[in-house]
């Protein structure tokens, strides 16, 4: 029996039931710790999966080896050089990974009802970083991964194109800040974490504030955040819409100015660092409207006035949502992809119409809880979704370049 099984004896005696759940909560959490974006214009980043370029180390499942595991630890030496010095500690075993998710999802119960169960992890690029708390026991665990984006996805406007992401699981959040210790001195010997296109990223419960402090240290920023409004959640009441104004279900005949407003929105986050212009942008934008234009029932929205559309609001049905499903809490969950008011309209009351068109529709159509990303830096976006009826759920902080990161 190894250490780990004598610590964690009955996690030692899982039945195959439960090893075929944990099984099926790891492919869960591929998607999910991949942080996939979906392939349209949105209010930021999303992407369905699959990721064609997805990195093994992201789309693989977490297996824990009963071996010593070889961990660099990053010293500091003369002439500005980091060097790493090699240590060989325990290899964490299922038993200590899922007592560590145990802990992290009681925390997570805690702090917010919409978060889900701490799903599977990703198999990572290498050992998984390890942090021991103050009685020695093991308290947290982080894999990193990383991924290229390609460039015939259209997921690539929603960030940069290398993400090197870490998923951690933490008993107590007060130990991030030696995680992410440990996971600089990774990025710190990689040639593609100093690349320009490049970013350290960490997905954070945004309402666990224990461990703001410690991504603040590391120099990492609040870019992004995942929204959620559970069903019937009514937002203040919005106003009425000016006269002249029509807000219908988007037909294939609109492609053109439908697919210019979606570009409207990325054009309007590439101002805050969430959405990147690439030279593929605009073919795999109209691609995206054209296939959600021709989909009946329609899942996308348009304020038209006088013959010109001047407002979209365009949701991800339930199955397509599955990759960020995973994020919340179980239950049929679609996702907000992009929400846009031509600048002309905006201020009269055009924006709320338009999300209670969509949240009529989507309470009628059974869905139960709806996700969206928006940019923590643009100013209209926290006060229209929070008067929308939506509240923060994960925190998206990056450091740009990955190895940007501070030690
Ligand atoms: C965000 C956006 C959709 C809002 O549309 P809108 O038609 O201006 O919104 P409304 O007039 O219905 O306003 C609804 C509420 O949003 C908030 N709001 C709207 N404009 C605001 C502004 N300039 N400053 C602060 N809050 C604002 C207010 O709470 C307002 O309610 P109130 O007027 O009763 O106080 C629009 O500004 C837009 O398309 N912006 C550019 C793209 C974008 O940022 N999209 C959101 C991405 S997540």
């Amino acid at each position: 029996m190894s250490s780990e099984r004598a610590k964690y004896p009955l996690r030692a005696r899982r039945s195959a039931k439960a090893i075929s759940r944990a099984v099926h909560a790891v492919n869960l959490a591929v998607r999910k710790n991949s942080t996939p974006r979906a392939g349209a214009a949105r209010c930021i980043p999303a992407g369905p999966a699959p990721f064609r370029d997805a990195n093994a180390a992201c789309t693989g499942r977490y297996s824990p080896r009963r071996v010593l595991r070889v961990q660099g630890t990053a010293r500091a030496r003369g002439r500005g050089r980091e060097v790493t010095e090699a240590k060989q500690v325990p290899w964490p075993g299922p038993d200590v990974v899922d007592d560590l998710s145990e802990a992290a999802g009681s925390r997570w119960r805690a702090i917010d009802p919409m978060l889900p169960a701490p799903g599977g992890l990703p198999a990572g690029c290498m050992a998984p970083l390890a942090v021991s708390g103050t009685n020695g026991l093991p308290a947290g665990i982080g894999l990193c991964c990383h991924r290229r984006i390609a460039d015939d996805v259209l997921d690539q406007v929603w960030g940069t194109i290398t993400r090197i992401e870490l998923t951690p699981r933490l008993r107590d959040s007060a130990v991030l800040d030696d995680l992410l210790g440990q996971w600089r001195g990774h990025l710190a010997a990689l040639p593609e974490a100093s690349g320009k296109d490049s970013a350290a990223v960490v997905n954070w419960p945004s309402r666990d504030i224990g461990g703001v402090n410690a991504l603040l240290k590391r120099g990492m920023q609040p870019l992004t955040v995942i929204a959620v409004r559970p069903a019937r959640r009514t937002a203040l009441a919005a106003a009425g819409i000016s006269p002249g104004l029509v807000i219908r279900e988007g037909e294939p005949a609109d492609l053109d100015a439908a697919a210019e407003l979606e570009m409207g929105v990325i054009r309007n986050d590439a101002h805050f660092g969430t959405a990147i212009m690439r030279p593929s942008t605009g073919t795999l934008v109209r691609e995206d409207t054209r296939k959600v234009l021709t989909g009946r029932p329609g899942w996308l929205w348009v304020a038209e006035r006088a013959g010109r559309l001047v407002g979209l609001v365009h949701v991800q049905p339930p199955p397509d949502s599955d990759w960020i499903a995973v994020m919340t809490r179980p239950g049929t969950t679609a996702y907000l992809q992009t929400m846009y008011v031509t600048p002309d309209e905006r201020g009269s009351g055009l924006g709320g119409a338009m999300v209670k068109r969509a949240h009529d529709e989507l309470d009628a159509r059974g869905v139960l809880t709806t996700l969206l990303h928006y940019s923590q830096l643009n100013p209209l976006s926290v006060p229209f979704w929070s008067r929308m009826g939506y509240r923060p759920l994960w925190t998206t902080w990056e450091a740009r370049p990955a190895a940007a990161l501070r030690s």
